[in-house]
């Protein structure tokens, strides 16, 4: 049996009776998953974080997955051999399927290395609610920041399987956004961001947070 088979029986759903419709009409925008993926380095984290505040300045409920955040509780039995990164990705994308339930805009930031597995999570939601957001940064641009000292460690062989170096980064064939972070700056990648969220939907206030 393997990760994504369900071991316990004898289980029922139980429906609430409020309603993820019903939520988002309480919220005043629907519920989304905005799934940033790129190498690391390429500027997941931070972008999720910016397109945050701009979301909770427009009064959105949201909520930020970080990948180095996630693997300190959740997901902190996981390594970075494939068989880790695939369970990785799967609880994550269960647990954004839940935030959508919830009414939230969940953004998660991993680098979800496999199409594979970021096909799966897409599979588990309604359509339209999978955004894909693919941070393309070339990895010598990513290698050149190095903000966390990773790629200098895993070059001198210090870290093994470490994605771009020793373990493969599949780019996504179709992503719903593209930001090329090595070229934009934050704020024009943070208007895409907010732009495609306005054109399909899913946000549609313009005004500032009064209770800021
Ligand atoms: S994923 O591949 O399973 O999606 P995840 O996004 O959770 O990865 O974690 C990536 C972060 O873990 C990187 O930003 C980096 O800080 C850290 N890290 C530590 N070891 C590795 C490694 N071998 N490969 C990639 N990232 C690593």
């Amino acid at each position: 049996m393997d990760a994504h088979s369900k071991k316990s029986s004898n289980v029922v759903w139980h429906h609430s009776t409020v309603t993820r419709q019903r939520r988002e009409a309480l919220n005043g925008h629907n519920s989304a998953v905005l799934w940033f993926t790129g190498l690391s380095g390429a500027g997941k984290s931070t972008l999720a974080h910016a397109v945050e505040e701009e979301l909770y300045l427009v009064g959105c409920r949201t909520f930020v997955f970080d990948g180095d955040n996630v693997r300190h509780g959740l997901c902190a039995d996981l390594g970075f051999a494939s068989a880790d990164r695939v369970e990785n990705i799967r609880r994550v994308g269960e647990m954004s399927k839940l935030f959508i339930e919830a009414g939230v805009i969940a953004l998660t930031a991993f680098i979800s290395p496999f199409r594979s597995d970021r096909e799966r999570v897409r599979s588990l939601m309604p359509h339209g609610d999978f955004l894909e957001i693919f941070c393309r940064c070339s990895l010598e641009v990513c290698e050149q920041r190095d903000v966390k000292g990773l790629y200098k460690r895993a070059r001198a062989g210090e870290i093994k399987d470490f994605t771009g170096i020793s373990s493969p980064y599949e780019e996504p064939d179709d992503p719903e956004l593209v930001v090329e972070t090595d070229v934009l700056t934050m704020e024009e990648c943070v208007a895409k961001v907010m732009q495609m969220l306005r054109d399909r939907g899913i946000v549609w206030q313009q005004g500032t947070n009064a209770h800021d």
